[in-house]
């Protein structure tokens, strides 16, 4: 199965953002991507409701959406109300993950569960049976643009080795730093599923880009 393209609004076009879900709806990709940040659990903000009900009525993709924000689980019903159709929580900062993910499957949503680039994998063992899929952030969480961290790759490699032995069949994603030069050795780790903000809407052909993403080995 080829790997899953989901390309991250964060990067673009703010002043015209249904020009970029155009280039989103007629290319390869099968998700997209959308940053929820409130300036506490990362230092930025991004956008909140308006936002992601206008993205999910025109966007023809799956609705992931990635939260940064304290307290995720306050807003789970509102975010399956606005059309999100995946919602992944961090690892850092929540307390009753076990239960917030059920409780995002309960709703109808796919479970994420993203961990920052400090967090290793023997600490979320007893969550992956529970998971529809594991992001794994290659940035530190809050901006776009980021230097893509190398380490990253062997992460991995590490979480598929662990899903092997476990008999579990979650998707590995991958966001922060993403790119054409990056994508083959992430592909070859065992990444279902690439988030790419600048590397598609910095570039001049991002249809052909995020073609690429998904194609090259
Ligand atoms: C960073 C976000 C990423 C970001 C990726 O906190 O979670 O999804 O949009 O953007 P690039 O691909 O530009 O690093
Ligand atoms: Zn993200």
């Amino acid at each position: 199965m080829s790997v899953v393209i989901s390309p991250s609004i964060l990067a673009g076009n703010f002043l015209n953002l249904q020009q970029s879900l155009d280039i989103i709806n007629s290319s390869e990709a099968e998700w997209v991507h959308v940053d929820v940040m409130d300036g506490v659990f990362v230092p930025n903000i991004s956008f909140g409701f308006p936002i992601l009900k206008a993205v999910s009525a025109y966007c023809t993709k799956f609705i992931d959406v990635h939260l940064m924000i304290e307290q995720p689980n306050r807003y789970f019903s509102m975010l399956k109300e606005t059309g999100a159709q995946g919602l992944s929580i961090h690892f850092e900062g929540n307390y009753h993950l076990h239960r917030d993910l059920a409780e995002i499957q309960r709703l109808g949503m796919k479970a994420g569960l993203a961990l920052n680039p400090q967090t290793s994998l023997d600490a979320v063992k007893e969550l992956l049976p529970s998971i529809d899929y594991l992001l794994l952030m290659s940035v530190n969480p809050g901006f776009g643009g980021q230097q893509f961290i190398e380490d990253t790759v062997n992460k991995v490699a590490q979480a598929s080795a662990i899903r092997e032995s476990l008999g579990l069949n979650f998707t590995i994603q991958v966001d922060g730093g993403v790119n054409l030069d990056n994508c083959v050795r992430l592909k070859s780790a065992g990444a279902d599923n690439l988030v790419a903000g600048s590397a598609v809407f910095k570039s001049t052909n991002p249809q052909e880009t995020i073609a690429k993403l998904k194609s090259s080995i």
